[in-house]
């Protein structure tokens, strides 16, 4: 069997759960020395959530793309690492086998040294998805530099929160990137970001749409250019820098319940270690399978299941520049046909939404590759999981259903495919190593089965968040204050009668619109800015095709007169603010918000307002003016 860590049976899985519980260091420990390290580590764990204080792996030293590369360049050099298929049918794919990944990320390692970027530095990618992502990720992990990959749906105004928050002084970006029909601007919305960010020393721009850009003197290069003065040297460096366990690998800002996002920091050897682990027993890898995970890389389930757990594995990694539903609904399935893919891993907002386009799509598709299905992102209805399971897996291919957050690195909530049983909407069973708790408001445990409540992890599993860039404290407070000595996930949860898991979604402040992840403090900061309006609030509602919607109420100085057009407005600042993901379903002009005596926004009201539960809305007798709450009743959209 070519991973020894992987589990092939029910009974396996239970014993193996029990041995990573009972003995979590001998447990990891074993896991671990499967790795290529330079040198072994002292002690597998040291802890203290209440700081907090986790460390993996310590005085290990290694490096991640070593680990990603080198080590399979003996056996498998000539086996694809990534299959690209663009945007446009009409342009030709591309194939990269390990050999060449290598060569291109030790290349491009040359050319952040060149540029100045050194161990320890910032650097943001703002890039399309085009191979050229992984290789810079992999050339900054490659060289130690730390990078903070930015999903391409950002606006400026976010961008330059992120650098300014992170103090990134280098940018990998392009002239512009395809998405469907449209073509991203991304360099010059980078320059809009720059404006505000002057510490900006370098940007290394990639040609993809030839799109015009302004290239600033002295600041802006071209990757081309930088690569050939690397390659007509010659020789190229194959030096990776040595890094310790705990070293930070990247960071990716995710939202939280406050207006600000939070940057995720996750170091290099618990990362490595869980996620490849995840991958090769969730999907059951086989050396040679196919492996198509359709999110962006701008995404935590990008970087772990398109780069580096299946990098780390061997594996061959399927990515796609464009969208699932372009130029026709049957792309999705076109590209599993033309590249025989064994694993399609996707959200169930694409379910859905392919799902809307009826059988007609899939004619003519050969999806009989498919051996493995996996759902990511957000709880999904047993309507798509059966569309899926009947018409995408023709009933054959087990289908996982994988629970984790940008914070967690990797899945931590999951059947194990064929291995563990599934059950529609569930994530089921814990992976080894994870031990879920549910409590109650007081933080008082949960015990038994056919239970709910808001869902903790008791013991750290190697990729979990070490802390939130430049703020550790904050760090504390979001994820390790609210119930004691527990991780808080932020999402409710039901275990059922036999001890299986079905996440319920979140309990707190955050959004889920189609698998992304949105504070509603940030949109309602957003269209706070947007001239004349006093005062908002945000809430989520269900959403056929979203999972969830956003829901706006929008107080404004004076009753505007044109509403379509300010709310349309109001829409376009979101947009320049935050970026189009953000952009509210709805946006409910009025008077008055539900407020408590303290002033605090009564937002169980307004939920439930929103998702049109308009004759239950509890006790609202402790509101300072009740009668808004008829108003806002009956303006509702
Ligand atoms: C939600 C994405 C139900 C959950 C990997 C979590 C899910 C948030 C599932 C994290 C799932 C993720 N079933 N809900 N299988 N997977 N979620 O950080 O609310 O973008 O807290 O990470 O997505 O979103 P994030």
């Amino acid at each position: 069997m070519p991973y020894p860590f992987q589990i092939t049976s029910y009974d396996q899985y239970k014993e193996t759960y029990k041995h990573s519980v009972e003995q979590p260091d001998e447990f990891w420990g074993g896991v671990a020395e499967n790795f290529t390290w330079r040198k072994k580590w002292d002690k597998v764990l040291e802890w203290d959530f209440r700081k907090p204080d986790i460390k993996w792996f310590i005085n290990g030293k290694l490096n991640i793309t070593e680990n990603c590369l080198d080590r399979h360049l003996a056996q498998a050099g000539d086996r694809p690492a990534l299959i690209w298929e663009p945007n446009s049918k009409e342009e030709a794919h591309r194939v990269i086998t390990y050999k060449e990944l290598h060569t291109s990320v030790c290349t491009f390692a040359q050319v952040l040294k060149n540029n100045g970027v050194k161990k320890g530095d910032r650097v943001c990618l703002y890039m399309g998805m085009v191979p050229e992502l992984p290789i810079a990720m992999l050339a900054c992990a490659r060289i130690g530099a730390i990078h903070s990959v930015i999903f391409g749906g950002f606006s400026a105004q976010s961008i330059s929160d992120r650098l300014q928050d992170a103090q990134a002084e280098f940018i990998i970006t392009g002239d512009g990137a395809y998405r469907g029909g449209k073509d991203i601007p991304l360099k010059s919305t980078i320059d809009d970001a720059l404006v505000s960010c002057p510490f900006v020393k370098k940007v290394i721009v990639y040609l993809r749409t030839h799109t015009p850009i302004s290239m600033i003197k002295g600041r802006d290069v071209w990757w081309d250019d930088e690569i050939k003065k690397v390659t007509a040297h010659g020789n190229i460096s194959t030096e990776a820098e040595e890094m310790d366990a705990e070293d930070p690998l990247f960071i990716l800002y995710t939202s939280g319940s406050t207006g600000k996002p939070k940057g995720v920091v996750h170091t290099s050897a618990g990362y490595m270690v869980y996620t490849t682990y995840t991958f090769v027993n969730i999907f059951q890898y086989q050396p040679g399978d196919v492996h198509f995970c359709t999110a962006d890389i701008g995404w935590i389930t990008g970087h772990t299941y398109i780069v580096y757990s299946v990098l780390c594995a061997g594996g061959t990694s399927l990515m796609y520049e464009g969208l699932p539903t372009w130029p026709d609904a049957g792309r999705m399935w076109d590209i599993v046909d033309k590249h025989k893919v064994n694993i399609l891993y996707t959200a169930p907002t694409a379910i859905r939404s392919l799902m809307a386009y009826g059988l007609a799509p899939l004619e003519g598709k050969d999806l009989s590759s498919l051996k493995i299905l996996g759902t990511v992102g957000e709880p999904i209805n047993e309507e798509a999981w059966h569309w899926y399971d009947v018409h995408i897996g023709k009933k054959r291919c087990p289908i996982v259903d994988t629970w984790w957050q940008t914070e967690t690195g990797a899945t931590l909530i999951s059947n194990l495919a064929g291995v563990t049983p599934a059950k529609p909407s569930y994530a089921t069973l814990p992976l080894p190593g994870i031990q879920p708790v549910l409590v109650d408001e007081q933080g008082k445990e949960i015990t038994g089965n056919d239970v709910s409540g808001n869902l903790c992890i008791r013991f750290p599993w190697p990729s979990i968040i070490r802390t939130t860039y430049g703020d550790h404290e904050r760090c504390r407070t979001n994820y390790f204050a609210t119930y004691d000595n527990m991780y808080f996930t932020g999402d409710g949860c039901y275990r059922d009668e036999n001890g299986f898991y079905r996440i319920t979604g979140r309990v707190d402040d955050v959004l889920n619109v189609s698998g992304h992840r949105i504070g509603t403090a940030e949109v309602e900061n957003a269209i706070n800015m947007h001239t004349g309006v006093l005062e908002s609030a945000v809430v989520g509602y269900p959403h056929d095709l979203k999972g969830q919607g956003i829901y706006a109420y929008v107080i404004m100085e004076a009753d505007p007169e044109d509403a379509k057009l300010t709310q349309s407005d109001i829409l376009q600042t979101v947009t320049r603010v935050i970026g189009p993901i953000a952009r509210p379903d709805k946006i409910q002009f009025v008077k008055g918000l539900p407020k408590t005596r303290s002033g605090k926004i009564m937002r169980r009201i307004l939920r439930k307002i929103a998702e049109g539960e308009i004759n239950n809305l509890g006790d609202t007798s402790t509101l300072l003016d009740p009668g808004i709450v008829n108003e806002i009743k009956e303006g509702r959209i």
